[in-house]
């Protein structure tokens, strides 16, 4: 896998860009105009590694799904919505590498779709409730890092809901057989997204309401968008009520631009001074904003201009500029509204003056590394103070940070926050199995240097 090497940041960054497609949405589309009636147009759509994950496994599945690589970052698909009952097919165990599109790949009989999700937790733990409903059996797998991650979580809900799902000591290989479903009141311990959509997902096929109390304000990609596409679903506060039975229509859909992939420009210009960047089209759903809020309370000057709303999202263009940052605190329902930040806001505390805090985060440990422990010791290498909690960490700035060879451990988040790092380091630094960045964030280098960063990718 190469790795990246990134120049010390000597000149403020400055420009308009564009961020690619969210990957939770992209996810989401994907599956829902699978199961939808009708024909579903998808734009700016996210090709990266997790969500072209579900994109195939969904084609394996018998779904015709017509890909126009309008921009290297974002396509446009179209998707042949199946209805809820998908054909199955042979799965795609192998890696599909060249996307084909095969209209004889549809509609296939068979009798064990095995799945094979790469590293995509949404991916894998989603269509899980998917095909719990499903009158196949089916296998869904991963990589090795996906196989380390806890699938309990979701299976304890779905055997409630009388799926026939089994995981491999509570984690991957699952293995699912065809069984009737039918809906349940759920108290959720975790504040889990992916976790809310499986069960939501399998009660599109039970038999009955799904009740969910939540326990903390986890994203609502899911409810947004089945309730775009005509599905009964309401929120009261912390309770999500799925009542099953109204077929889902096909969606005309513009994908936001993900906020967590924003993060790292946003983060870059609050700290290098005299930037100034403004960021096309940034999705601000309010369980994704946590990053803004914290940022704002450090002293962070971020602007939101144009706002509109596409499939039922909040949408709107990003300005920020350079300030001097400030220490802060942060737990509870701000962390679970930047669970996905967390890495990048440990960089932005580093250039802080104090003493910064998260508490009630222990969810990062389970994320696509332990993202606590993993996070303090390659920051460390680049002379950051930071100590580590069971559930969260401690940054004392700000500091002036060192180049160092770093390692992403094949995760993109932490990959492109060590590469922000490096950008307020005082010599280069190299940044060790960096393609993992293009599991979110395709071009993530090439817009880094539109903006006017300095790195590049070494073989
Ligand atoms: C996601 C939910 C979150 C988040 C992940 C994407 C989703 O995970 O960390 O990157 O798309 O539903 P949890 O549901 O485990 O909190």
């Amino acid at each position: 896998m190469p790795a990246l090497l990134v120049y010390p940041q000597t000149t403020p960054l400055r420009g308009r860009v564009s961020i690619p497609g969210d990957k939770s949405i992209s996810h989401r589309a994907i599956m829902l105009g699978s199961i939808a009636q009708g024909t579903s147009h998808i734009r700016r759509w996210l090709p990266a590694g997790d969500t072209l994950a579900t994109l195939r496994a969904m084609q394996s599945l018998g779904v015709l799904i017509h890909l126009h690589e309008t921009e290297p970052t974002a396509w446009e698909l179209t998707i042949e919505g199946q209805g809820m009952a998908l054909a199955g097919a042979e799965g795609n165990e192998e890696e599909l590498s060249p996307l084909v599109i095969n209209a004889q790949n549809s509609k296939l009989e068979t009798r064990n779709s095995k799945l094979n999700l790469r590293h995509a937790g949404t991916g894998i733990r989603l269509l899980a409730g998917l095909m719990a409903g499903q009158k196949f059996p089916s296998v869904l797998d991963g990589s090795e890092q996906l196989r380390r991650r806890p699938m309990g979580r979701i299976v304890t809900p779905l055997r409630q809901m009388g799926a026939n799902i089994t995981a491999t000591d509570g984690r991957a290989p699952l293995f699912i057989e065809p069984a009737p479903l039918h809906g349940i009141e759920l108290f959720m311990q975790i504040a889990s997204a992916q976790v809310k959509s499986a069960v939501l997902l399998a009660g599109l096929y039970a038999e009955g309401e799904t009740i969910i109390h939540e326990a903390g304000p986890s994203r609502d990609h899911t409810e947004r968008l089945l309730a775009a596409m005509g599905a009964d679903v309401q929120t009261h506060g912390r309770t999500v009520i799925l009542r099953p039975g109204s077929p889902l229509q096909a969606v005309d859909l513009t994908v936001p631009a993900d906020i967590s992939s924003a993060a790292f420009l946003l983060v870059a210009a609050a700290c290098l001074p005299h930037s100034h960047l403004t960021l096309n089209h940034i999705g601000l759903n309010p369980t994704r904003t946590g990053l803004l809020d914290i940022l704002g309370q450090m002293g962070a000057h971020i602007q939101g201009e144009n706002p509109h709303l596409t499939g039922g999202e909040p949408v709107s263009d990003l300005t920020i500029r350079f300030n001097e940052l400030h220490s802060t605190t942060i737990a509870g329902e701000t962390v679970v509204r930047a669970i996905d930040e967390m890495p990048i806001w440990a960089v932005a505390t580093s250039q802080a003056a104090g003493i910064s805090t998260v508490r009630e985060a222990g969810e990062l440990r389970v994320k696509e590394v332990d993202r606590i422990a993993v996070l303090a010791g390659e920051l460390r290498k680049m002379g950051v103070n930071i100590s580590e909690q069971a559930d969260g960490f401690t940054v004392t700035g700000p500091t002036r940070l060192n180049g160092a060879e770093v390692d992403s451990h094949d995760d993109h988040r932490l990959g492109m926050s060590l590469a922000i790092a490096a950008l307020l380091a005082d010599t280069p630094t190299h940044i060790h199995q960096a393609g993992c960045i293009a599991d979110s964030f395709p071009g993530f280098v090439e817009t880094m240097q539109q903006v006017g960063a300095k790195m590049t990718w070494l073989n």
